[in-house]
């Protein structure tokens, strides 16, 4: 969400990206909904591992 809704300014100061910010066009829902929709196109393998990066430690 971060990512989508800053753009370039969520990364670290000098990284280059051409991701742009999407927080003044789009809402947090559907923002949310794009990202499922990318997450539903994925593999399990690749969605387990995802779980498992994000899971609280
Ligand atoms: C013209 C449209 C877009 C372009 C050109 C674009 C480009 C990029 C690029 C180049 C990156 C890689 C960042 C890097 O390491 O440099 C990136 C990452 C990302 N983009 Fe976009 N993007 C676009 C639209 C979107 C939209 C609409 C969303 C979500 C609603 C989105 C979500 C993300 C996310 C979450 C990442 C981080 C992925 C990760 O680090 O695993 N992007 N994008």
């Amino acid at each position: 969400m971060r990512i989508t809704q800053l753009g370039p300014a969520a990364y670290p100061e000098g990284y280059r990206t051409d991701m742009p910010a999407f927080g003044d066009t789009l809402s947090d829902r559907e923002i949310a909904a794009i990202l499922a929709y990318i997450k539903s196109q994925w593999p399990p393998d690749i969605r387990a591992r995802q779980s498992r990066q994000n899971a609280v430690r």
